[in-house]
C-alpha cells in the first residue's frame, strides 16, 4: 500500500515525480505529496484525496526546478486520511522531508522519548516519528547515511522510505523492511520506487532492494548498505522486459477493461516456453523449468489472499482430479495464525499477483519454519514472494494497474492448470487422452477468447442497464464454477459496491436461499458439465421463490431463466477461461454505468503490505 518515488537526476523533479505517482495510483489514492529541495529549503506540497488534487494544487502555485525529490501517494494507516497526515512529512526543524509506506509498530514509545527532547508533532502519523528520529540521529552522526541507519536500527515493523535533505542536495536515501522497494539505473538519473511502473518511461534497469538495505542515489551514482552497520552490498542490475506501453491505458477507458481484453495473450504468455512442441506428433508437452528438480508433493498448501486466494481454489480441483495431490486452500491470514499440522512431503504454494501482499508473506514464513518448501507464484518479477519462494513460476500476465485483478487471475488458472498437467503425468496418473487433449485446446484457447471478447463485453453492458439498481446479487456456481462465483462476487462488490455473495449452489437452500425475492438477481454458473443437472435444479428452487436469473450457459443448454449468456464450448476445465471474463466485463460494466471509479475504488488498494 501506498506509492513512493524518490528520484535524483538531471530533470526537473516535480512533473516527474506526479507522473510517477500517477502510475503507482493503483497503490493507494486516500492523499498525495512531493518534497523537494531548493537554495537550502525544503519544498512541500500535499493534498488530501486523489493525485488530480495534488495536481490541481500545484498547477496555481510556482514549483522549483530542483531535480531531485521524493513524491508519494497514500492509503492510510495511522491518521485519518486528511492533508496534515499526507506524505512527505518533515521533521521538527524542516530540514528533512520523508516518505514511508508501512507501519513503524513501536513509534509511540519513540514518540515519547523524542517529545522529552522537546520535539513537537504536527501529524498523528508513526512516519512523523520516524523522520524526527532521523533528525535526532544527524545530531549524534556526521552524515545523514549514518544518521539513517542510527535511525533504522531503533524503529520496528514494515517500511519503504525514501527522503531528501536540506544540507544534501542531489541526494535520495532510501530503505525498505517488508514493503517493496526497488531502484531504476538510468542514464546520468537514478530512482527509488514501490513499483517499477513509477519509472518505466526511464529506464528498464532495476536492482531489487532487499529487506534490512540502505540506498543513496544521486544523479551519476547509486550504492547500497547494510542499514544495520553501512557495510557495502553488492548488486545485480536486471532488465525487465515490461515495456511502456504495458503500463498505459492505450486507448481504453478504464486500465480494468485494457486488462480484462488483454487475457487472451495472457493465456499465451503464461504458455510461452512451457509447452514443447513434438514436431513429428505435433502433441505438445508440459515443460516446468522452475520445478523440474522438485518431486511432486505429497499434499499441497495453497496459501493466498484475495481473488488469488479464489484462483487457488479453482487449482485444487484440477490437481487433486489429474494429479491425485491433495490439496488444502488457505486464506493467508487465516493460516498465518493457526498451528497447521504441515506434513514431511508437503510443500506450500503461495500465489499472489503482487508478490508483496503482508499475510501471504506471512503465510510463506510459518510454513517455511516448519519445513515446507515453498513454491511461489506470482507476477512480479524479483517481488518478496518470489525472493522468499524456494521455487518461483512467473504468471507472466505483465504489469496489472488496475485495483480489481483480472488477467493476474486469468495467468493464476492457468499457471495451475499447467501444475496439474505436470505433475499427473510425472506421477504417471493422468490419463494420456486429457493431458493431450488440455494441452492441444489450451494452445486454441487464446484465439477463442479473443474473438469472444467484444461479443461478451455487449452482452454484458446489456445486462448491467437492466440490473444496475439491484442491491445484492447472488453468484452460484458448483464444481470448478464455485470459486467463479466467488471472483464473480468480488469483482461486483468490489468496484460497483453492490453487495453480493458467492455461493456454492447446493449449500443456498441452508440459509442464503431465505434472502431471495423478486429484487434479489442470482447470477448463475450453468455450464455444460456434469453437475449442471444439479445446478438447474438449484435454480428451479430459486425460481420458486420468485428470483431473477442470470445464467451463464453453452448452446444447446435447456435452461428456463429470465437471461441467458451463451458463451462458446470449450473443453472440459477451459471453460473457466471463457466464464471468467464474462464476470470481469458484468462487474466492469456495472460499475462505470454506474458512475464509480472503476479503476481505484474506493477503501481499496492494489497491494496490501500491512496487516
Ligand atoms: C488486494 C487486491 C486484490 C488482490 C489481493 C491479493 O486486496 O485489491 O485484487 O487479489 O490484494 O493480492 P496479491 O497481489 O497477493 O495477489
Amino acid at each position: 500500500m501506498c506509492g513512493i518515488i524518490g528520484y535524483a537526476g538531471h530533470r526537473p523533479a516535480v512533473p516527474l515525480i506526479v507522473e510517477g505517482l500517477r502510475r503507482l495510483e493503483y497503490r493507494g489514492y486516500d492523499s498525495a505529496g512531493v518534497a523537494t529541495v531548493q537554495n537550502k529549503e525544503i519544498d512541500l506540497v500535499r493534498a488530501e484525496g486523489k493525485l488530480a488534487a495534488l495536481d490541481e494544487k500545484l498547477s496555481h502555485i510556482n514549483v522549483t526546478n530542483s531535480t531531485f525529490g521524493v513524491g508519494h501517494t497514500r492509503w492510510a494507516t495511522h491518521g485519518v486520511p486528511v492533508e496534515k497526515n499526507a506524505h512527505p512529512h518533515l521533521d521538527h526543524d524542516k530540514n528533512i522531508a520523508m516518505i514511508h509506506n508501512g507501519i513503524i509498530e513501536n513509534y509511540q514509545e519513540i514518540k515519547a522519548e523524542l517529545v522529552t527532547k522537546g520535539y513537537e508533532f504536527r501529524s498523528d502519523t508513526d512516519s512523523e516519528v520516524l523522520v524526527n528520529l532521523i533528525a535526532e540521529g544527524r545530531k549524534h552522526n556526521d552524515t545523514m547515511l549514518k544518521a539513517v541507519s542510527w535511525a533504522l536500527n531503533q524503529v520496528e515493523g514494515a517500511y519503504a522510505i525514501a527522503l531528501v535533505a536540506v544540507d544534501e542536495p542531489g541526494t535520495v536515501y532510501a530503505a525498505r523492511v517488508s514493503s517493496p522497494m526497488v531502484m531504476g539505473v538510468g542514464v546520468g538519473e537514478n530512482f527509488v520506487a514501490s513499483d517499477i511502473p513509477a519509472f518505466l518511461p526511464y529506464t528498464r534497469k532495476v536492482v531489487f532492494i532487499e529487506d534490512g538495505e540502505l540506498v543513496k542515489i544521486t544523479s551519476s551514482s547509486w550504492e547500497v548498505f547494510r542499514a544495520e552497520n553501512l557495510a557495502p552490498v553488492e548488486k545485480e542490475v536486471q532488465t525487465i522486459n515490461w515495456d511502456v506501453q504495458a503500463a498505459q491505458k492505450g486507448g481504453h477507458k478504464h486500465f480494468m477493461i485494457k486488462e480484462i481484453f488483454e487475457q487472451p495473450k495472457v493465456i499465451s504468455d503464461c504458455l510461452a516456453g512451457r509447452i514443447n512442441i513434438n514436431s513429428s506428433t505435433d502433441i505438445g508437452e508440459v515443460v516446468l523449468p522452475e520445478i523440474s528438480a522438485m518431486e511432486p508433493p505429497e499434499r499441497l498448501h495453497i496459501i493466498a489472499c484475495g481473488t488469488s486466494y479464489h484462483a487457488g481454489l479453482w487449482g485444487k480441483y484440477l490437481i487433486e482430479q489429474w494429479a491425485k495431490i491433495p490439496v488444502d486452500v488457505e486464506i493467508a491470514s487465516e493460516f498465518r495464525y493457526r498451528d497447521p499440522l504441515l506434513s514431511k512431503g508437503s510443500l506450500a504454494l503461495a500465489i499472489s499477483q503482487s508478490g508483496e501482499t503482508a499475510d501471504t508473506l506471512a503465510g510463506i514464513k510459518l510454513a517455511k519454519q516448519k519445513g515446507l518448501p515453498i513454491l511461489g507464484l506470482c507476477n512480479v518479477v524479483g517481488s518478496s514472494v518470489a525472493r522468499e519462494s524456494d521455487y518461483i513460476m512467473y504468471t507472466q500476465a505483465g504489469p496489472e494497474i488496475s485495483v480489481a485483478s483480472t488477467k493476474a487471475m486469468c495467468s493464476q488458472l492457468t499457471a495451475l492448470l499447467l501444475l496439474a498437467l505436470y505433475w499427473g503425468k510425472r506421477k504417471g496418473v493422468l490419463d494420456e487422452e486429457t493431458y493431450s487433449r488440455a494441452v492441444q485446446d489450451l494452445r486454441n484457447l487464446p484465439s477463442i477468447l479473443d474473438a469472444e471478447l467484444p461479443a461478451m463485453r455487449a452482452r454484458a453492458k446489456e445486462l448491467s442497464r437492466e440490473y444496475s439498481e439491484a442491491n445484492s446479487f447472488f453468484y452460484l456456481g458448483r464444481g470448478q464454477y464455485f470459486p467463479l462465483a466467488l471472483e464473480g462476487a468480488l469483482k461486483l462488490k468490489e468496484i460497483s459496491y453492490i453487495h453480493a455473495e458467492g455461493y456454492a449452489a447446493g449449500e443456498m437452500k441452508h440459509g442464503p436461499i431465505a434472502l431471495i425475492d423478486p429484487k434479489f438477481p442470482t447470477f448463475a454458473m450453468a455450464l455444460k458439465d456434469e453437475l449442471f443437472p444439479k445446478v438447474k435444479s438449484n435454480l428451479v428452487e430459486v425460481q420458486a421463490r420468485g428470483g431473477e436469473i442470470i445464467a451463464l450457459t453453452n448452446p444447446g443448454v435447456e435452461l428456463d431463466v429470465e437471461h441467458r449468456w451463451i458463451l462458446p464450448e470449450v473443453w472440459g476445465p477451459l471453460n473457466a477461461f471463457m466464464a471468467l471474463p464474462a464476470l470481469q466485463l458484468f462487474a466492469y460494466e456495472t460499475a462505470d454505468y454506474l458512475g464509480k471509479d472503476v479503476d481505484q475504488p474506493r477503501n481499496l488498494a492494489k497491494s496490501v503490505t500491512v496487516e
